[in-house]
């Protein structure tokens, strides 16, 4: 496979690269629109993953080709980089270059050759393995010495401000920093970070994962309100995040702010407190009591924060009816994938529960895939 992306990479930048780096995809367990309240989250990261082969330039430009694209190489110099400057999927790798030389790292050029498995739309955090991929790359080949929640941070900022994508720093930071058989618990107020063991095979356990074929689209704007609804109940709480609200004063909170924003509010505090309870149960080993929690969450996403759509609370629906323990929507919403925790014999029930639920319902036929937690970013050739 190495040798592979080496031969990729000479087929179109006429040289070998100077090495092979890799970056996954996630799914979250739990702990859904918390990241940019301050809050908790659950994330694994998955199997598939966004490989970049890379060489320094010299001359100060950024050639970069994708497998998946359009078969043209876009070429840009780094000098006088500006957001905007570059379209489509070539402005994620484009916007780390910038992030990093923001950020006042000594960053040159290079050739890139990009090839992906991680579906893109699908909420499976498709940008944040590309970011990632290309800022441990970079790391390497300009020998910046960073740590990984450090390119996370860098990956993010390219999204946030050289992309557009007002994300929160979850995705990025499981691309960066997951490791093998763990779920990474982390506290995005603080970035403090723990690997929890997560041994789905030894609980004769599965983790499916339900791409609904839905694209979904973080920069359509909703995710934006729904950022800035969020932002607008602290202030009026006089809080600096809703992370600071606890869910003992969640009652009367609420009697404190408009309509429309008491569910976003309900929705972020007892997501944080799902993640914690997930966290107890994990600690106890009890792993099929995180079924219900799921669900639960699903539930909170669907009426109170109002992302899911009629195919992921499909989805949702037919896998509890079909057995599963507990599931619920992954990622942003407004479409992408669901996932099901689903005994170890039963992951093709409950696909197939899924399939004829769609069919039915006359929805696009979904895509179904087992996952185990696997590595963050990394050297891999
Ligand atoms: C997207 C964003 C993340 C996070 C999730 C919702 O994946 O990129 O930062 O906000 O949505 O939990």
């Amino acid at each position: 496979m190495i040798d592979e992306a080496a031969t990729d990479f000479e087929a179109v930048h006429a040289a070998r690269p100077s090495g092979v780096w890799a970056a996954p995809g996630r799914v979250n367990l739990i702990g859904e629109h918390t990241d940019y309240n301050d809050g908790f989250v659950l994330p694994i990261a998955l199997p598939h993953a966004t490989r970049v082969s890379a060489r320094r330039r010299t001359d100060g430009r950024l050639r970069l080709y994708s497998a998946q694209g359009d078969g043209t190489t876009t070429d840009v110099a780094l000098e006088g980089l500006a957001p905007g400057a570059v379209a489509s999927w070539a402005s994620y790798p484009a916007g780390v270059f910038w992030a990093l030389a923001e950020a006042g790292h000594p960053v040159g050029g290079a050739d890139l050759f990009v090839d992906s498995d991680v579906p893109t739309g699908a909420g499976l955090s498709s940008s944040a393995a590309l970011e990632c991929a290309t800022a441990a790359a970079v790391n390497d080949l300009y020998e910046l010495g960073l740590s990984a929640p450090e390119l996370a941070l860098i990956a993010q900022r390219a999204e946030n401000a050289f992309v557009g994508v007002p994300c929160g720093v979850m995705d990025q930071m499981a691309s960066a920093c997951c490791t093998d058989g763990t779920a990474l618990f982390l506290d995005t107020r603080t970035l403090e970070q723990r690997h929890v063991p997560l041994d789905l095979t030894a609980a004769g356990l599965r983790l499916l994962v339900i791409d609904t074929r839905v694209k979904h689209d973080l920069g359509d704007g909703a995710y934006a309100a729904l950022r800035a609804g969020c932002e607008r109940a602290a202030g009026l709480l006089e809080l600096p995040a809703l992370r600071d609200l606890p869910a003992a004063d969640l009652a009367p909170a609420l009697d404190r702010l408009p309509g429309e924003l008491r569910p976003l509010v309900r929705h972020v505090v007892t997501e944080n407190g799902r993640v914690l309870e997930t966290i107890d149960h994990l600690g106890r080993g009890d792993l099929a009591a995180l079924g219900p929690v799921l669900t639960a969450g699903h539930a909170s996403l669907r009426d109170d924060f109002r992302v899911s759509c009629p195919e992921t609370d499909l989805a949702v629906e037919a896998a509890v009816a079909a057995g599963a323990l507990g599931a619920r929507m992954t990622g942003g919403g407004f479409g992408g994938s669901v996932i099901a925790l689903v005994e170890a014999g039963h992951p093709a029930v409950v696909s197939e529960a899924v399939r004829s639920a769609f069919r039915s319902a006359g929805f696009t036929a979904p895509v179904t895939f087992t996952a185990v937690p696997s590595a963050g970013a990394r050297r891999v050739g």
